[in-house]
């Protein structure tokens, strides 16, 4: 029985390929986790200049409803005016969590340095 000795090798090979594969499976798999930071993390948005950041971020976000100027329309109330009305604490958490009279909550899509960003630049433009 010549070839028989062949055999145990055959499997051996087989198993260390299937090893590999599950290895690199498993290797692919650690870093999509890694890359993504884990479950529902976003990569943090690296702010160098919060008032121009909040700047660009109110010029996409805000305008739409508290015009151009942030001096309002319809509901949404000037917004250039807030220094000494509301505190940076405040203006966070309403962009934040947003307010019953129409406010959106932004809490999903802008991070809390963005938000941040915001209030700092809107109580700097303040009037
Ligand atoms: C869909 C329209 C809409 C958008 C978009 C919107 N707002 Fe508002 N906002 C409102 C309305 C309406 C109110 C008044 C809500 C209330 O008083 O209950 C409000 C209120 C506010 C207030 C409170 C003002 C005060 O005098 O009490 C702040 C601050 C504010 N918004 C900031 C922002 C910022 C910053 C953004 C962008 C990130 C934004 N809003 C985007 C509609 C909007």
């Amino acid at each position: 029985m010549k070839g028989r000795p062949l055999i145990p090798f055959a499997i051996i090979a087989l198993l260390g390929v299937v090893l590999m594969v599950a290895l690199s499976a498993v290797g692919n798999h650690m870093r999509n986790i890694a890359e993504e930071g884990g479950e529902g993390a976003q990569e943090e948005v690296v702010i160098d200049d919060p008032i121009e950041y909040g700047e660009t971020v109110v010029s996409e976000s805000c305008i739409a409803c508290h015009a151009n100027d942030l001096s309002g329309t319809g509901n949404a109330p000037a917004i250039n005016n807030l220094e000494g009305r509301l505190s940076h604490e405040e203006i966070v958490e309403i962009v934040t969590n947003g307010l019953d009279g129409g406010m959106p909550a932004f809490g999903g899509q802008l991070q809390e340095n963005e938000i941040e960003a915001v209030a700092e630049y809107l109580l700097d433009a303040s009037q």
